[in-house]
């Protein structure tokens, strides 16, 4: 693990900053800068979210915490084949199958990770809805979906499309193939989900 000055001071240099313009993006003189990567004194709390901003990076990054090492259990290897899994409806959605990959158990919750199929025949368009959670992604590998994202609109997504949704993004589903298949990935694996009203 590296020490917090010699991360202030390899990100500062990646960033192509010297210690007097970083100093002045963050509000410091150059010899706060100075002392903070030779070790001489530390940046305060608020002073870490700065960095974190200018130097475009995480406080577990810059602080130089290892990944998944505070408050949570290593993660353990896992595989997952599709001839050995199966799919399962879950509760909301009549309309779409998972299957899941082992990700959750592996993880500890804190990565999820499934295969979604569409059930044939039973194409309804989705409600507007949001997930509260840190990270989620799509990316289908067969037929195709259309879904719609608020301030995004619609985008018919196909093998090989790939979407990233912020947080709290309200979307809906409008149609998908009889075929469709795509693997989420999200994290946590468990999050609310919050039934929104129609766009105005
Ligand atoms: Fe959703």
């Amino acid at each position: 693990m590296s020490g917090v000055g010699e991360n202030i001071q390899r990100l500062r240099r990646a960033a192509g900053l010297t210690q007097a313009a970083l100093g002045e993006e963050i509000g410091v003189t150059n010899t706060a800068v100075s002392n903070w990567e030779q070790g001489l004194a530390e940046p305060t709390l608020q002073n870490v979210l700065r960095l974190c901003e200018v130097l475009n990076t995480t406080a577990d990054q810059l602080l130089g915490v290892p990944f998944g090492s505070v408050g949570s259990k290593a993660q353990v290897f896992v595989v997952s084949h599709a001839d050995e899994g199966k799919f399962e409806g879950q509760g909301l959605r009549s309309f779409f199958e998972y299957r899941q990959l082992g990700v959750s158990e592996a993880s500890n919750g804190e990565f999820g990770a499934h295969v979604i199929r569409a059930v044939p025949g039973e194409q309804l368009p989705g409600e507007w809805h949001s997930h509260d959670l840190s990270f989620q992604m799509v990316y289908v590998t067969k037929g195709w979906v259309e879904f719609e994202y608020e301030g995004q609109g619609a985008h018919m997504l196909r093998p090989g499309s790939c979407v990233m949704q912020p947080s709290g993004i309200r979307h809906r589903l409008i149609r998908n193939s009889d075929d469709l298949e795509l693997v989420e990935i999200t994290s946590p694996a468990s999050f609310e989900t919050t039934e929104e009203k129609a766009k105005a």
